[in-house]
């Protein structure tokens, strides 16, 4: 029979450090007056809440780190939870050897312990307690003083920094009235939404959703065939026929005009381009709304996944759908072309 100690030395080193990594935490630097008047600190994602009253918390000090004199001997530390753009400077006290402190910002704590700014929350701490912990140092500290600043934390999950993207109540909702989830609805229902200011605007002035995809398709540069228009808009499962141009000839929004090879081509007129950059306007303003309640990074995520969905489903599309052929120089999304197309 197994003992103990036998089960203990059977755990794979690299295993058990990956079974730790999936509890996620957040990252913070703990920092610290040495007795030679230097600063010293580290990153560490040990850190944990222990008691409210009398408030404590505690973390771990690995015992080959170079700081484990320093923090032996100090009676103070200062914990401090890292913002989410802070990773740049959690890397820096990861490492040893350098001067982590070059060019911070310096406030001073209980025990004349280094404060950084730009946190998410930071404490001041009397050590407590000391206690062994196999290969650390387990450092338990009184909470003396504490800031909280309204800056989203940086979080380490796997070996990787991440954030932290809430779980919002109505999410359940949705997945149970729209087919479990399914990413089809979902991006359905979020597209029709999102669109529903601008077929408001369109409406009023007794054009519909295919003349919409046309102006879009012209807006990302116009001069084009109507053929060419029928195999770009036909990604939004409708047809144009030169009864749809006509339409938007006779309200003098495009006209037909010889192209550089003399084919016929499509091009804005004057109120046709001013039209079509109203409804870029909407549809800016319809997107800032839409994402109202997420910040920059929740925003940053979702456009990156969804281009991540847009690519993994890409396989089997037609050439002439591919970005290039949407995109052309006299596009009236300007810098947004190049940086946002997905
Ligand atoms: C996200 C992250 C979390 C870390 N957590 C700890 C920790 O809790 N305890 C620790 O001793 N080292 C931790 N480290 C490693 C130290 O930051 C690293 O060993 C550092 O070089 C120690 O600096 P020093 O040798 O100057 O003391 C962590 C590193 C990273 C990147």
């Amino acid at each position: 029979m197994k003992t103990e100690t036998d089960m203990t030395t059977a755990i794979d080193a690299k295993q058990f450090r990956k079974a730790l990594g999936s509890f996620t935490t957040g990252v913070t630097i703990v920092t610290t007056k040495g007795e030679d008047g230097k600063d010293y600190g580290l990153t560490a994602n040990s850190f944990n809440s222990v008691s409210m009253d009398p408030p404590m918390v505690l973390w771990s000090l690995g015992k080959k780190s170079s700081s484990l004199p320093v923090f032996a001997a100090t009676g103070h530390f200062a914990v401090h939870i890292l913002a989410s753009d802070q990773e740049g400077i959690s890397n820096r006290f990861a490492k040893s050897g350098t001067d982590k402190f070059a060019g911070c910002t310096l406030a001073r704590g209980h025990g004349g312990v280094p404060l950084l700014d730009g946190c998410s929350a930071r404490f001041e701490c009397r050590v407590v307690h000391r206690y062994e912990g196999g290969d650390h140092v387990i450092f338990v500290g009184e909470v003396m003083n504490f800031d909280s600043f309204e800056q989203p934390p940086l979080v380490f999950h796997g070996g990787n920094y991440g954030l932290v993207m809430k779980k919002a109540e109505d999410i359940a909702d949705a997945s149970s009235s729209f087919g479990n989830g399914w990413l089809g609805f979902l991006l359905a229902r979020a597209y029709y939404q999102l669109l529903m200011p601008v077929r408001q605007n369109l409406s009023s002035n007794g054009l519909r959703d295919i003349d919409y995809n046309i102006l879009t398709v012209l807006s990302m540069g116009d001069g084009r065939t109507i053929a060419e228009l029928d195999q770009l808009v036909s990604i939004s499962g409708s047809q144009v026929s030169d009864d749809d141009i006509n339409k938007l000839v006779e309200r003098e929004l495009v006209a037909l005009e010889a192209g550089d090879g003399g084919e016929t081509v499509v091009r804005f007129t004057e109120a046709g381009r001013r039209y079509a950059i109203e409804l870029l306007a909407i549809a800016k303003a319809a997107e800032s709304d839409a994402e109202r309640d997420l910040d920059y990074r929740e925003a940053q995520v979702m456009t990156l996944l969804l281009k991540r969905v847009i690519r993994s489903t890409a396989a089997t599309l037609p050439d002439h759908w591919q970005k290039d052929h949407f995109w052309r120089g006299n596009n009236l999304w300007h810098d947004r072309a190049s940086s946002d197309a997905a």
